[in-house]
């Protein structure tokens, strides 16, 4: 199988155990101390043991931990931009020793994982959100997860029995070696990755479709793990991209698959991040728009651009394709960018994510300039259907 670039530190990982030894494992298993993880840390074992967060073999220990923070690097020396941490209670960490095998558990007491204990360990959480968040408010959706979770952080190898299992999108949930292989069935020899966690609108199917210009495939990559309560649900975010895909793309030249990632809100550090994954998934370049990972205002507008100039050219291996603000110009008549048009704002039709929530909670057709109407009829429907206050702004 050719393959389109190699995984980040050189070797796709694979945690997962065959065969007898899974058995073995599932056994000795049972009788381990157990930890509940939640969402969040499940996502992290599912993209450990498949190997989107190659080279990592499992949770940092401080030695990774504490240089990843301070400087973006692995003790290794190799770019890695956010904490890949199993946070836990003082109380459960002083019932295990190092040393010790713990299973790991999803939220129904399944056990999914062992975790070779090599250390526990006390950590600065408001040092990780000013290194990594770039600020320590607690109101900032990523710093107040790190403010939520345990005081003590558990780092080790791991060996992945099971992979979280999942309900929703089946047809989507490709592990990194499989997303390798449809690209090189396929005969792609470059793909362009998009994350992405909101609603598409025609500015990110103009960036995606540029992009697309000039590699071989797109890798549609919505992240569908954790994602703040305002946020459109991924299942609605899927459908949306169903819909378009069938009208207004490509098949031949674009695979959609999900992310099982969490969203961290991190900004430019989790550009670095997203990019890093996508390279484990097999893209050769990734697209960083504007505000890439933002929330609020905690991040200039291109900072996730510019922290690339960070690495050295080649550190990273996956080449960023950076994009200016894009929009629909009533006077270009077309999509355009502040690069490419020369009119006025009054001409360039923007809203932003909040009014536009705004606008299909009232049952009001965001303009066609701005989303798809096959789009829009499938977010109003949507939000119409909604029986639970989630999509509270
Ligand atoms: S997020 O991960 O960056 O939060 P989001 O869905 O909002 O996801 O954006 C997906 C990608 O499209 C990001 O790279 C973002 O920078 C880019 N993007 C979104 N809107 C625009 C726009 N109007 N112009 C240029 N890039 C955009
Ligand atoms: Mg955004």
């Amino acid at each position: 199988m050719s393959e389109t670039i190699p995984a980040h530190g050189g070797e796709l990982i694979d945690l997962t155990v065959k065969g007898e030894d899974r058995e073995a494992l599932r056994e000795r298993a049972a009788s381990l101390p157990k930890l509940r993880l939640n969402a969040r840390a499940l996502s992290d074992v599912e993209l450990l043991g498949n190997g989107g967060y190659s080279p990592l073999r499992g949770f940092m220990g401080r030695a990774d931990y504490e240089s990843v923070v301070e400087s973006m690097r692995l003790s290794s020396g190799l770019p890695w931009s956010i904490p890949i941490t199993l946070a836990v209670s003082r109380e459960e960490s002083g019932k295990l020793r190092e040393g010790d095998d713990v299973a790991l558990a999803d939220e129904s007491g399944k056990v999914l994982a062992v975790l070779e204990l090599a250390e526990a360990f006390d950590y600065d959480k408001r040092g990780e959100a000013k290194a990594v968040y770039r600020t320590d408010d607690e109101a900032h959706p990523g710093v107040a997860a790190v403010y939520r979770q345990g005081d003590v952080l558990l780092g080790g190898p791991l060996r992945v029995i099971d992979l979280p299992s999942h309900d929703d999108f089946p047809d989507y949930r490709l592990t990194p070696a499989q997303t390798r292989a449809a690209f090189a069935e396929r005969g792609w020899g470059t793909v362009v990755g998009f994350q992405t966690r909101n609603p598409v609108h025609r500015a990110h199917e103009y960036i995606q479709k540029c992009a697309l210009e000039t590699v071989d495939g797109l890798l549609l990559h919505p992240l569908v793990g954790e994602t703040k309560a305002s946020d459109i649900p991924a299942e609605v975010r899927m459908r949306c991209y169903e819909v378009l895909l069938d009208l207004y793309y490509p098949a031949d030249r674009v695979h959609l698959s999900v992310n099982p990632a969490a969203m961290r809100y991190a900004g430019p550090r989790e550009a670095i991040f997203h990019a890093l994954v996508r390279k484990n998934y097999g893209c050769t370049h990734f697209i960083v728009g504007r505000d890439h990972a933002g929330v609020g205002e905690y991040y200039g507008t291109y900072d996730a651009q510019h922290i690339f100039s960070e690495f050295a050219p080649g550190e990273l291996g996956i080449t960023p394709m950076f994009f200016d603000h894009t929009f629909f110009c009533k006077s270009c008549g077309g999509m355009a960018s502040i690069k490419t048009c020369p009119h006025e704002a009054k001409d360039r039709v923007i809203l932003s994510g909040t009014q536009v929530r705004e606008m299909l909670k009232g049952g009001l057709v965001p303009p066609p300039e701005f989303t798809r109407p096959e789009v829009a009829e499938e977010l109003i429907r949507a939000m119409q259907e909604r029986t639970t206050p989630r999509y509270a702004v």
